[in-house]
């Protein structure tokens, strides 16, 4: 009687063991899907913050990446957040327009002297404000993260804008740049990052604007003859999960996901600031492009030509955040 009655407390005692490790909860599955290449500052970032996911919240998250577009484009990927299909997305800055018109701001020609005025305005209050503007219809920004200046590569050399007129250019979908790209007579198309190679290769584009990193990577080099090294514009970031998703996560992961984020940027950061430079220069020394590096004489005509643009969007982004972004060029 008492071995039965211990056979049957040891079964109880089993049973409850075996229950609690059913119970134990299986990891959080955060996607993070984006649009470029895995050997960019995005890509870098992104496998960077896996693996510190993997370290430090083992068992608990589980990041999956999702690189190159191959689950959506940037114009889908944001409604994917709102509906849950994936967690984590980083589209340029000039990608928002349905959500905030106040980051178009960003795509102003010639507004940033370097990357370090960027950085400057960016974590500037008027800057972190920017990063709730999205907060409309349920995102949340997390965090900017940089790429570069832009480049414009074309299937003729441009070394002034009267050299871009009546030529067709891909742009992202910001009505800043399509601004821009008419301001020098040109004909700007918004098209998906995933279609510029083959609209390059078979002609039916002229050109395009984009950081070294990103013609490197995606090869554009090798179907455009020319590249201008004009600097001319700013392709940044932001880091966006759902409000709902985000607040969702336990109160002991939230705040740690957020220190590995910022620390899985700050070495996309890092490799942006390499790549303007090796990208750019492995291009150079592939010889499939020619780069075109402007004199000061040229580059002011550009200059001249596109900085109107400013005065067109003036009053939807706000002369007070203009100002805050022109100051951030002093030190
Ligand atoms: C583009 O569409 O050209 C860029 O937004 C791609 C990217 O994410 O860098």
């Amino acid at each position: 009687m008492i071995i039965k009655q211990s056979l049957l407390t040891l079964t109880t005692v089993a049973v409850l063991a075996l229950g609690s490790v059913s119970a134990v909860a299986e990891p959080i599955i955060l996607k993070f899907s984006h649009v470029v290449a895995e050997n960019t500052p995005k890509g870098q970032m992104a496998i960077k913050f896996k693996a510190l996911v993997d370290e430090k919240l083992k068992g608990k998250v589980d990041v999956k990446l999702y690189p190159n577009g191959q689950l959506f484009s940037d114009k889908k990927v944001l409604e994917a957040l709102l509906l849950g299909d994936v967690h984590l997305a980083s589209p340029s800055l000039s990608k928002f327009k349905k959500y905030t018109k106040k980051l178009q701001i960003f795509d102003l020609p010639f507004l940033f002297q370097d990357m370090g005025a960027v950085e400057r305005f960016q974590q500037s209050e008027a800057g972190q404000g920017l990063l709730k503007t999205v907060s409309k219809k349920g995102l949340l920004g997390l965090g900017y993260m940089h790429n570069g200046m832009k480049q414009i590569s074309a299937s003729k050399p441009l070394h002034t804008p009267a050299d871009a007129k009546g030529l067709k250019f891909r742009i992202m979908s910001s009505d800043v740049l399509a601004a821009q790209f008419e301001a020098v007579g040109a004909t700007p198309l918004k098209k998906p990052y995933s279609e510029v190679f083959t609209l390059l290769q078979t002609k039916a584009i002229d050109g395009q604007e984009n950081t070294w990193s990103n013609i490197y990577s995606k090869k554009f080099y090798e179907v455009q003859e020319y590249i201008t090294s004009s600097d001319h514009g700013l392709l940044d970031y932001m880091v966006v999960t759902s409000a709902k998703f985000w607040k969702g996560l336990p109160d002991d992961v939230r705040p740690i996901l957020k220190r590995l984020l910022d620390e899985a940027i700050a070495h996309g950061n890092k490799v942006a600031a390499e790549k303007s430079k090796s990208d750019k220069q492995a291009i150079i020394d592939s010889k499939r492009s020619k780069v075109i590096e402007l004199s000061d004489k040229e580059r002011q005509q550009w200059v001249d030509m596109m900085k109107p643009v400013w005065k067109q969007f003036e009053a939807i982004v706000g002369k007070e955040l203009l100002d805050a972004a022109i100051a951030s060029n002093k030190k």
